[in-house]
């Protein structure tokens, strides 16, 4: 079964085919980055916007890439929150109006319950592992930090989720406050390797032992203060202040995915969303991964970060239990807990 899956919670869109909820046959992304950089972040009206320019090429192109055509389809999954509403708007409208045209059954996912789906795509003929459950998916972007106990393909516990600061987020700030730009987390990454994680010890924010919360606003705060002493940074601390940051936010995210292994007996970690990308989370995930024996899932980068592959293969196995959504235009995006 062919699945068109469309991604637009906030600033990119994304379209994909993907068969069987697993084999990629397209997965096309535009990026929003350039108009957004100026303003140091994602402005919703622009956002929106510019996903109604692109949600039709976009689908298009997923569409032709693929080799198939609209009526080859046989559902068609879509992004309903959480997000920015104006965002999430211009992709459910436009699956609902497909779906309505040309009578293909269409279904609204979860974009962070999507997220995890990354680990399980892959090439037609493409060998490789895919998790089993139950499973931890440690979902880190811009908008959320958030653990699940995925226990099938569609049921799901959220057992651990952010206080205040996704992690993203926190990277975005930091990255602003030293002149890194924005979207700053994969900037702070790439400056990080030549800096010394060591010069700075920042507390790593773990709220109690045990704890499968987040709370990142402390070590933003952190940061802060410490250029605030500083009075400015010079370029050769910038490196340092990088690492220092990268270092305690990993470390809090590595710690919390190992509480939540010990704590559920799952012996599979999925790492997915923006931040996954980050090349120190994806080697110290690794060894701790290794050190206690756990199956550890990072999808790659192009899967990590938002696009319509994630929303499709999800999407089939709702469609596969019958979970259908109404094309009813007054039905809102929704995301209850979360
Ligand atoms: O999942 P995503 O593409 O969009 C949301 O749903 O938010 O995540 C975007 C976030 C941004 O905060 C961005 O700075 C962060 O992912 N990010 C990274 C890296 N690449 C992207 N953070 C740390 N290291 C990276 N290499
Ligand atoms: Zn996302």
């Amino acid at each position: 079964m062919l699945i068109l899956g469309i991604e637009s919670s906030c600033d990119d869109t994304g379209a994909a085919v993907v068969e069987d909820g697993s084999i990629v046959l397209s997965s096309v992304v535009s990026s929003q980055d350039f108009i957004h950089a100026k303003y140091g972040g994602v402005v919703p009206e622009l956002a929106s916007r510019r996903h109604i320019d692109s949600i039709i090429p976009v689908v298009e192109e997923a569409l032709s890439s693929a080799g198939v055509a609209l009526n080859d389809i046989g559902g068609i999954a879509v992004t309903q929150g959480p997000g920015l509403v104006g965002s999430l708007l211009i992709g459910l409208t436009f699956a609902k109006a497909v779906s309505y045209a040309a009578r293909i059954p269409f279904t609204g996912v979860n974009h962070i319950e999507a997220h995890p789906f990354a680990a399980f795509l892959k090439g037609r003929n493409e060998d490789k592992d895919v998790p089993g459950f139950p499973a931890i998916a440690m979902i880190v972007s811009g908008g959320h930090t958030t653990l699940l106990l995925l226990k099938a393909h569609t049921e799901y516990e959220i057992i651990g989720t952010t206080l205040d600061d996704a992690a993203g987020e926190a990277f975005d700030k930091v990255a602003k406050l030293i002149g890194l730009g924005y979207p700053g987390g994969a900037a702070i990454d790439r400056v990080a390797r030549d800096g010394n994680a060591d010069s700075h010890r920042f507390t790593r924010p773990l709220i109690s032992k045990g704890s499968l919360d987040f709370s990142f606003s402390g070590l933003k705060t952190a940061v802060l203060n410490f250029v605030r002493s500083k009075g400015s940074l010079s370029p050769e601390g910038i490196p340092d202040l990088a690492a220092s940051f990268q270092e305690a936010a990993i470390d809090t995210l590595v710690t919390k995915a190992l509480w939540a292994l010990e704590k559920t007996g799952s012996n599979d970690l999925i790492i997915s969303g923006g931040v996954a990308c980050n090349s120190r989370l994806r080697t110290k995930a690794a060894v701790m991964a290794a050190s206690v024996g756990a199956r550890l899932f990072i999808p790659p980068p192009k899967y990590c970060s938002d696009n319509g592959a994630v929303a499709a293969a999800l999407g089939y196995h709702q469609l596969k239990k019958g979970i259908i959504g109404s094309i009813d235009m007054n039905a809102l995006p929704t995301w209850e807990g979360f």
